[in-house]
């Protein structure tokens, strides 16, 4: 499946991706930001992404560039008994960081979940520390409906973690198409 963009396209994951995804998941600066903290192996990654592959409710996109090159990810887990899905996104290559290509791939991809999988409602959760995906989240229209206090622990450290939804309603309020 793919999904285009004017800067950014997404496409159905591919086993052949699984070196970059290791390289990404496995760089501090990129899984401080993420809740996995275990160190991934090729080998680990290839059957992670063959799962997926399998599941239907799994909707794990590459995000490429207009030039295709693949710079990281985005997905929505379908819980499809109440319509509802979990968004997780992250650009592995961090140069292309704050350039735009990060809210366009969300808001292709909850588009898509809104529109095509007529989902009711889409949450997320998002380290107090992280407020270039916060301010991300908020532009699409996410609200923040709580908190989990002191839930993830980092260098020594606890820290919030930020749930955040957006129902169907706001998004067609919000993208009138
Ligand atoms: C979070 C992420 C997906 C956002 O994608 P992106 O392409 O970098 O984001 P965008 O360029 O679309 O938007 C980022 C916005 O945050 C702003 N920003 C950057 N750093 C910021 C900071 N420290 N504080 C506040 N705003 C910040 C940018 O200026 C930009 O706003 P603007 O468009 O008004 O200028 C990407 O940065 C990423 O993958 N980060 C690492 C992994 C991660 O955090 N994943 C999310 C886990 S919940």
């Amino acid at each position: 499946m793919i999904l285009k963009g004017k800067k950014v396209v997404l496409r159905t994951i591919r086993l052949s991706d699984a070196g970059r995804f290791v390289k990404w998941l496995n760089d501090p600066e990129i899984h401080k930001f993420l809740q996995i903290r275990k160190r991934l192996t090729l080998r680990q990654e290839k059957k992670i992404i063959a799962g997926f592959l399998k599941q239907k409710n799994k909707n794990n996109f590459a995000i490429e560039t207009k030039e295709g090159i693949h710079i990281g990810s985005v997905s929505l887990d379908v819980n499809k008994d109440h319509n509802h899905a979990v968004f997780g996104i992250f650009i592995g290559e961090k140069n292309y960081w704050n350039q735009g290509l990060g809210s366009e791939a969300s808001r292709l991809i909850l588009n898509f979940g809104f529109k095509k999988l007529k989902l009711h409602r889409i949450e997320l959760g998002v380290l107090e520390y992280n407020p270039r995906a916060i301010k991300v989240y908020k532009r699409l229209g996410f609200k923040r409906e709580g908190i989990k206090r002191e839930y993830i622990k980092f260098q020594g450290k606890y820290f919030d973690n930020f749930h955040m939804s957006i129902l169907d309603r706001e998004w067609k309020q919000r993208y009138k198409k």
